[in-house]
């Protein structure tokens, strides 16, 4: 059945069609095709305007352009569309760099809920969406840049440091610990050198700030790293448990406080009491087994 019809042959023209005139017609066609694309095109940009930020000027005066869409879609609606902060979330003025690429990277942003902790889990987003985030962020204000890490910090140098300033809220072997306010110091035996290098420069959460000298912070950078690698059975994982077991020990012993006091309270209490009744053959409360 198919076998009968010629099959229609695009670049020739259909029998009878005057070879000229045919051409000319499939010129127009391409002519209105390419004139749709380009409207297309032309209404796509327009519609496109606000996706273009134009950035903070950059010390060599030209103008950046820095794409805002990702930041519009997936976190604006908590930081505000210029990052300005709302009710839900800080504004990102000045954050910086190193800030938006420690949250991202740690897959601690973005929250799916303005109450929630931010807590470390797999990034969100891939590398190239996270470095076009973090322009954005960064082209918001002056804020600390990703600081370069460099391997061959003094370990030793490391340790002294940080058992000064890490240790009373990430443990002396890194483990975390529990921090006033009900928030966790995170374990730090997932965190990267970039990580440790960054999370100094910014201060996350309820840790603060600090601003080392270059070659003290390549020293606890070296030093974290070597905890990390450590293979103490007491280390990362046991270690991890100290919030918890105190939780249950102080649970357990309330338990037992608490168990005492209302047997004490009890036994007062029949004492107290008048002999109302005829002879009573035995004290209910001191039978119990004091
Ligand atoms: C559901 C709300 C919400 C969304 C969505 C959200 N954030 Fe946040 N963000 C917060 C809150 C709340 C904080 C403060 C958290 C804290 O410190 O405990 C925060 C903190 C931050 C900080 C640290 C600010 C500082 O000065 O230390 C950065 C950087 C950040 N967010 C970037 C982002 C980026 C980039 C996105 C989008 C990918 C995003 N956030 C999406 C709520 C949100
Ligand atoms: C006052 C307590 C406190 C001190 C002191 C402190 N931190 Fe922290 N640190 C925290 C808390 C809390 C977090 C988690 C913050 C969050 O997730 O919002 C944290 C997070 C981190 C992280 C991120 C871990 C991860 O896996 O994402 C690193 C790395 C880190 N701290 C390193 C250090 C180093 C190095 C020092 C010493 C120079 C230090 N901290 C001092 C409380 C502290």
């Amino acid at each position: 059945m198919c076998d009968d019809r010629p099959a229609v042959d695009r670049a020739r023209p259909p029998a009878g069609v005057d070879r000229r005139r045919w051409s000319v017609e499939a010129a127009g066609g391409w002519i209105a095709g390419v004139a749709i694309l380009v409207a297309v095109a032309v209404v796509a940009l327009v519609s496109a305007g606000p996706r273009f930020v134009v950035a903070a000027t950059p010390p060599n005066g030209a103008i950046r352009q820095v794409d805002a869409t990702l930041f519009l879609q997936n976190c604006a609606s908590c930081h505000g569309p210029q990052g300005e902060g709302t009710a839900n979330g800080p504004s990102l003025v000045g954050a910086g760099a190193a800030a938006a690429d420690f949250y991202l990277r740690t897959g601690r942003m973005p929250l799916g809920a303005p109450d929630q902790r931010p807590i470390r889990q797999d990034p969100h987003f891939t590398d190239a969406e996270r470095q076009a985030l973090v322009e954005y962020v960064a082209s918001l204000g002056p804020g600390p840049d990703i600081p370069q890490v460099t391997s061959g910090g003094d370990v030793s140098r490391g340790r002294e440091l940080y058992t000064a300033n890490c240790a009373a809220c990430h443990g002396a072997s890194g483990s975390g610990n529990a921090v006033g306010g009900g928030s966790a110091a995170a374990s730090l035996g997932q965190a990267t050198n970039l990580d440790v290098a960054e999370a100094m420069l910014i201060g996350p959460g309820v840790m603060p700030p600090f601003a080392f000298a270059p070659a003290d912070r390549e020293a606890i950078v070296a030093y974290v790293q070597f905890l990390r690698g450590a293979p103490s059975p007491g280390g990362f994982e046991i270690g991890g448990f100290g919030p918890v077991s105190e939780g249950f020990v102080s649970i357990v012993v309330g338990l037992i406080l608490v168990v005492l006091a209302v047997r004490f309270v009890g036994r007062r209490s029949h004492r107290g009491e008048p002999a109302v009744h005829a002879p009573v053959d035995s004290e209910p409360g001191s039978g119990a087994g004091a």
